[in-house]
């Protein structure tokens, strides 16, 4: 069976962005000129899914809003003459079908999955997180979907980070299957890195057979009271074949204020309209001068 639907978990509460995050969601904060959400319904589309299923939680009503039709705002761009502005506007709301479920409250990765299970129905899916953004010439979730194509089991993205990094994501224990491809044979979340099986780390781009929906159910909250991800696939790993595939592109960890600002410099100096220009102040830039305040 084929991937038609992806899910964008969004109901965090983005607390490394504070206050930024206070009544803005994260996922609406712009990168260049596009909010990082639509990059991430970009790559979906772009991959060939026609569906998106977006978890939101209180506070994230502007992301319903960036991705409806703006009535208002196009009436005042035509009677202003700025026809390219209203089909950049138009494109937006006409990008793909959406589809909102609530997640009442921030239980975890693992729970706002869960939220999707009545839409998705009994079939593998796409999960997408707005913090990883990939820039790569195919998108990430086609090459998942091509490793998919050929063998049917639950496939994780990984990329290869710092052994001094790994503490900071879940990382695969691997068994080599092929180029870029690996069988897990254990999952390890956020493992010391003396301890680490491997300096595979999962990132936010997965393709989940349905089943995950029955171990997710049956994973116990951790210490904070969330339901994660990485134990609920821990579970499947007992009954199904989960690979992982290394991707090839640049992944950037918009979460983090560092790899926001780094995104936000790349992307800039990739902008056909805006590359030059901001190429030439970083080139002028006087470093000494701007020391950090305080
Ligand atoms: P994060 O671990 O990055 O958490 O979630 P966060 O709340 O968004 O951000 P910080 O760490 O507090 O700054 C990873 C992904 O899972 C979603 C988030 O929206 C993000 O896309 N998520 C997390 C949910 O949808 N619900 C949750 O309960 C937790």
């Amino acid at each position: 069976m084929g991937i038609s639907k992806a899910v964008l978990p969004a109901a965090g509460l983005g607390t490394r962005f504070l206050p930024a995050t206070k009544s803005c969601p994260k996922e609406m904060l712009p990168l260049v000129d596009k909010p990082l959400i639509q990059y991430v319904v970009e790559e979906t589309k772009a991959s060939g899914i026609r569906e998106v299923i977006i978890i939101t939680g209180r506070g994230k009503n502007a992301i319903e809003d960036h991705f409806d039709v703006s009535f208002e705002l196009e009436q005042l761009l035509v009677q202003r003459g700025k026809n390219d502005l209203v089909e950049t506007v138009r494109k937006i709301s006409n990008m793909i079908s959406f589809c909102y479920v609530r997640q009442r409250e921030a239980l975890g990765l693992g729970h706002a999955i869960l939220c999707a299970r009545q839409v998705v129905g009994h079939e593998p899916f796409a999960v997408l997180l707005g913090d990883d953004i990939i820039h790569s010439e195919v998108p990430c979730l086609r090459q998942l979907m091509n490793v998919y194509e050929r063998h049917q089991c639950s496939i994780l993205a990984v990329e290869r980070v710092p052994r001094n990094q790994v503490s900071n994501y879940g990382v695969v224990a691997p068994r080599k299957m092929g180029d870029r491809l690996y069988q897990v044979l254990d999952l390890v979340e956020k493992p010391d890195p003396d301890r680490a099986p491997s300096d595979l780390a999962i990132i936010g781009r997965y393709i989940l057979t349905p089943e995950i929906f029955r171990e997710i159910e049956d994973t116990q909250p951790d210490s904070k009271g969330e339901i994660q991800l990485t134990d609920a696939l821990r579970l499947l790993l007992k009954s199904q074949t989960v690979y992982a595939y290394e991707f090839e592109g640049t992944r950037y960890d918009a979460g983090s204020k560092l790899g926001f600002l780094k995104a936000t410099v790349e992307f800039a100096l990739r902008d056909p309209e805006l590359g030059e220009s901001f190429r030439s102040y970083l080139e002028e830039l006087d470093l000494e001068r701007l020391q950090p305040l305080g």
